[in-house]
């Protein structure tokens, strides 16, 4: 001890820390553990004694029952075992790390402990120390626990999904696998949660088609030493594009069809306009004028064919020049045809148009034009 103790304040003096050293036998376990049944259990333990650090050839690891000090589930020389407990215990970590954790395999239902470890330092006089005040208690698990699995409450078509499926467990040593029921990217973490927990978690992402609607995700955990699975599974309700195509695909059309009726719309205005127009400038000469110069017409004998080709020519012509050239023409030609006194008969449709007097020529013209557009569409 006097030794260890210049030993520290040598180091001390040093510069390097004093946390590697003790002057006291120290363990820390939990002191309970949950093991599965037929499944493996680590453990947990780490361990200081006092004076310098021995090399591990030096010192050796043992664990026993707590009531029975030489009941060893855990000896290095393999033939101390006892029977119950050969072949099924190994230490887990390194005792050179001061690491003394013991891994069963197997784990058996009368497991149960209290196990206690004990440490040997080979010195130049054998320290031995058992920590019989820390002793470690396996809680059994008879049923092995199914996976938990998590997933979004609502999975779309085309977008992808995530499912979580996890187990917690006590062996580190061999962890549980976690399958899928679907094919997908997975990721699969291992997290120490403490005291001898530990947690598996596979996350599953895939892009789900409407074929996966109403399936079911299984997650699958298979654990150390255990022959037969266990499962959760979880019904996928796989939601379709629904939200888009209903709003989106109606839309378009509506779209597409307002920009149809529009194009057809403007095209047809533009071809028509000038007929539009020349409607509105008829409306403008009222049913009455109109019957009165037919009137006069009939009164004034109608027109004879010449007058009709003349008219015609006229009308074409007044297309271009709308005034003016028209006016001494149309007065000789009505000259002519009240010369010609024929008999009066019904006005064709072009005849109609036709002034018998100077002073409503213009209001004629117009029309003569307007037929013959009309003649013309
Ligand atoms: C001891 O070893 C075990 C098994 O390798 C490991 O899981 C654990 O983390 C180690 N403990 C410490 C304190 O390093």
């Amino acid at each position: 001890m006097t030794g260890a103790k210049t030993a520290v304040f040598i180091y001390w003096l040093l510069g390097f820390g004093v946390s590697v050293f003790a002057d006291v036998w120290k363990v820390e376990v939990e002191s309970e553990v949950k093991a599965l049944e037929g499944s493996c259990v680590v453990l947990p333990c780490s361990f200081k004694y006092p004076g310098v650090v021995q090399p591990s050839s030096r010192k050796s690891g043992i664990w026993h029952k707590e009531k029975d000090w030489n009941y060893f589930i855990f000896h290095e020389d393999r033939t101390q075992i006892a029977d119950n407990f050969k072949e099924r215990t190994k230490l887990a970590g390194r005792l050179g790390d001061l690491n003394c954790s013991l891994e069963i395999d197997g784990v058996k239902n009368h497991d149960n402990g209290p196990f206690c470890f004990r440490v040997e330092l080979q010195t130049s006089v054998t320290d031995k120390y058992s920590f019989v005040k820390n002793c470690v208690r396996l809680n059994m698990i008879v049923d092995a626990p199914p996976p938990v699995l998590h997933s979004d409450d609502s999975v779309h078509e085309g977008q992808p999904a995530v499912f979580k499926c996890s187990v917690r467990h006590t062996c580190p040593s061999h962890q549980p696998t976690l399958t899928w029921s679907h094919k997908g990217k997975e990721l699969v973490t291992y997290k120490d949660i403490g005291h001898g927990n530990w947690e598996v978690e596979s996350i599953l992402s895939f892009t789900p088609t409407s074929a996966d609607d109403h399936t079911n995700i299984i997650c699958t955990v298979q654990y150390h030493g255990l022959r037969k699975g266990y499962e959760t599974s979880r019904p996928v309700f796989v939601k379709e594009q629904a939200t888009y195509n209903h709003i989106l695909i109606p839309s378009i059309c509506a779209l597409g069809a307002a920009l149809l009726v529009g194009v057809v719309c403007f095209l047809l205005v533009k071809r028509y306009k000038k007929r539009i127009e020349d409607l509105q400038s008829r409306n403008d000469n009222s049913m009455f004028s109109r019957l009165s110069r037919m009137s006069r017409r009939f009164r004034s004998g109608g027109n004879n064919s010449e007058s009709d080709g003349r008219h015609q020519r006229r009308s074409i012509w007044g297309r271009f020049s709308r005034r003016g050239h028209g006016d001494q023409t149309d007065s000789n030609l009505d000259k002519r045809s009240n010369k010609t006194g024929n008999k009066p008969r019904m006005p064709s449709p072009k005849s109609q148009a036709k002034s018998s007097s100077g002073h409503d020529y213009d209001d004629d013209y117009t029309n003569t034009a307007d037929l013959n557009i009309y003649g013309n569409a």
